[in-house]
């Protein structure tokens, strides 16, 4: 018997795992395990079989698990994305709420930590787009230290790869201790929020190893995808058109990803001219602006260079006094019908001196605003970000090998943050 703080010890030993709750202990031995109370009263206890398999937490001959992670990522949207689609529709057999408790919802909150809480900005602007409602989101050590207005016809999202965050299990706490309904979309299964959680939205990531979420990442926002349609179609937001359209465009994610993987090489290339630098700016407007702050992290937390995320508009505000002679600023410009703004605002960063890589959809062309543009599939609007984060994972993860620096175990980041 074994005793761990993560399955994905455990893998290459067992698949039969036994899940202990807060204020339990535990005695092994060789003979057997025992779980007893607070009272130490021995309890009876739930043996579960994980169908993790040792490959999926080896490295399978890469040279790092973020490598291996960031290639598993069609796979992970297959996983995520296709059990839940029936006859053209989106099935969500966990989610509870009634037609009637549905339609009270007069509010979502959208609370998480890190990456998670930029899928969670994704999914603010998809839930608002496609169900009309209105859409709070919040990092969750802000949220359950201010008292949110958070009623019973709040629908509280968490969202968390690995179900332990000290501060995101609290907020889910705090929404259900004010009467919300609460859903969480997690990787971990009977992982502490999953088991918190009213509904639990599971993304089938596998386990992720590296610090630097990517492919768990790419299935919250797979998951959001799937939540904002169905709520959409159960309020009655979302008409057939648009559903046959959305399902169509969900679907071919996978590959689309697959073929930005596949030509990856442009991006190592355009590594090799960044990685010396000690700052980088990153711009977007709306999605785009979720997907600058993802990518501003990425580089950040692995290759320990100095990045900050913009919402485009915000640069003249203040940012823009920052921007002088070969400053490297990383445009997202995927939003098409935002694409003539954000391209005034690289005319700005340009006229400062600003080296600017763009990105941008196959179908928009900004190479001749741009010193190197990347492009990426054209896709709904709305599903941009699954699209526009890969470049910028490579972008990241290049950048960082170049430095010689540690990819999967950054200096002073903890895979799951379980304290505040
Ligand atoms: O396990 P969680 O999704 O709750 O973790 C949240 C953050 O700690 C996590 O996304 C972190 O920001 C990643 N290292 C980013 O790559």
């Amino acid at each position: 018997n074994y005793i761990a703080s993560d399955v994905t010890a455990l893998v290459e030993h067992t698949k039969t795992i036994v899940y202990m709750d807060d204020f339990q202990i535990g005695v092994i031995g060789r003979g057997g395990i025992s779980i007893y109370n607070r009272n130490e009263e021995e309890i009876e206890y739930e043996v579960k079989t994980i169908d993790w398999n040792v490959n999926a937490a080896e490295k399978g001959g890469y040279e790092h698990f973020m490598m291996k992670e960031i290639i598993e990522q069609p796979k992970v949207l297959r996983d995520t994305i296709r059990p839940r689609l029936k006859d053209n529709e989106v099935v969500l057999d966990d989610f509870s709420l009634s037609d009637e408790q549905l339609k009270s919802v007069d509010k979502v909150y959208i609370t998480a930590c890190g990456s998670a809480y930029h899928a969670g900005m994704v999914g603010k602007y998809v839930i608002e787009r496609l169900c009309r409602l209105p859409v709070e989101i919040d990092v969750a050590s802000e949220f359950r230290y201010r008292d949110p207005i958070v009623t019973e016809n709040t629908l509280v999202v968490v969202i968390s790869q690995s179900g332990e965050t000290a501060d995101t299990l609290a907020a889910l706490k705090e929404a259900k201790e004010k009467g919300a309904h609460t859903l969480a979309i997690v990787n971990v299964v009977s992982s502490a929020i999953a088991k918190a959680a009213d509904d639990v939205l599971y993304t089938w990531a596998g386990p992720e190893i590296a610090v630097a979420t990517t492919k768990a990442y790419s299935a919250q926002l797979a998951a959001l995808y799937l939540l904002a349609i169905y709520i959409g179609r159960r309020l009655g937001r979302v008409d057939d058109a648009l559903n046959a359209e959305l399902i169509s465009q969900l679907n071919a994610l996978p590959e689309k990803v697959e073929t930005l993987i596949n030509d990856r090489s442009a991006i190592q290339n355009l590594a090799t001219v960044f990685y010396g630098e000690k700052n980088m700016f990153f711009i977007g407007r709306n999605i785009d602006y979720a997907s600058a702050l993802e990518g501003s992290l990425k580089l950040k937390e692995i290759s320990y260079i100095h990045s900050e995320a913009y919402a485009a508009g915000e640069l003249k505000h203040g940012t823009i006094s920052l921007i002088e002679e070969g400053r490297p600023v990383i445009a997202l410009a995927c939003q098409n019908a935002l694409a003539d703004k954000l391209i005034s605002n690289v005319r700005e960063v340009k006229a400062r001196g600003a080296l600017v890589i763009g990105l941008s959809q196959d179908d928009m062309d900004i190479s001749e605003s741009v010193d190197y543009s990347i492009s990426i599939p054209s896709t709904h609007p709305l599903f941009t970000a699954s699209l526009s984060v890969i470049p910028l994972q490579l972008f990241g993860y290049y950048v960082a090998a170049s430095n010689g620096c540690d990819i999967d175990k950054p200096r002073n980041l903890a895979k799951s943050v379980t304290v505040e």
